[in-house]
């Protein structure tokens, strides 16, 4: 099909792509976290590689297959995921952040579980760090690349935080979906998003399979992308 179309436009980009959703342990067995599949971010590392990118992926726990040719890093919590996207991040052109990050974490994890019989837990949490926001800090700092791509599931004025993000966390594109919706985002095939752009930038991608969604997100990256070899 056309989504599939075998393209070598991201030839030699090197696309660091995190997906999934991280967890946080509040003891051995248990963990906060939050309700992505993974999906799009597998998808967006699949197309891209089938467009002749080296793609690497950090994937927070899902139970997706890595697509062929994907170089993958497994990580749990959104410190781990930090890291690893920090350690990466010097020899990438573009960074894809479709993972959802806790935006919180226990301040502790116990070092044994938790009895129901001692009573309710008073979890404290602190803020995870905000890896997009720590990127877009890194560009403020002088390095030119790589290219940032944002996502936001939002309910509501969802465009309107959209920009609101794509802004504040000095991103490229913002990738917005409305997760209000029961036949786009969370755990579905499908999705429907609207591709936020600098200077107002705006394109509408109705719904379609995660795979169609990811080619289109990609299509705004080659926009984005210095023309010629590097
Ligand atoms: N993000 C991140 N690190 C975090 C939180 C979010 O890198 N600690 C990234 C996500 O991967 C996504 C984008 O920031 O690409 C927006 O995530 P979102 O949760 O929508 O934004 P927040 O700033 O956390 O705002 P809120 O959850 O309050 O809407
Ligand atoms: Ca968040």
């Amino acid at each position: 099909t056309a989504a599939h179309r075998r393209r070598d436009d991201l030839a030699g980009v090197r696309v660091l792509v995190t997906a999934g959703g991280t967890r946080e342990p509040i003891d051995p067995v248990r963990f906060l976290g939050n309700r992505s599949s993974g999906k799009m971010g597998f998808a967006l590392a699949a197309a891209a590689a089938a467009r002749g990118a080296e793609v690497q992926l950090v994937a927070a726990p899902t139970s997706l297959t890595t697509p062929p040719g994907v170089i993958r890093t497994d990580v749990t919590t959104a410190l781990d995921m930090h890291a690893a996207v920090f350690d990466r991040v010097a020899d990438v052109d573009v960074v894809v952040k479709a993972a959802a990050v806790a935006d919180f974490r226990p301040v502790t994890a116990a070092g044994s579980k938790l009895k129901k019989s001692a009573g309710a837990p008073r979890l404290e949490l602190v803020p995870n760090p905000d890896i997009l926001a720590d990127l877009g800090e890194r560009r403020r700092g002088g390095h030119a690349q790589p290219l940032l791509v944002g996502f936001a599931a939002e309910t509501d004025d969802v465009e309107a935080y959209g920009r609101d993000k794509l802004a504040r966390k000095n991103a490229d594109l913002l990738v917005v979906n409305d997760v209000g919706a029961s036949d786009a985002g969370f755990g579905v095939d499908t999705n429907r998003v609207v591709i936020l752009g600098r200077d107002g930038a705006r394109t509408e991608v109705g719904l379609a399979t995660k795979r169609a969604v990811a080619e289109r997100i990609l299509d705004a990256v080659v926009d984005l992308l210095p023309a010629g070899p590097a």
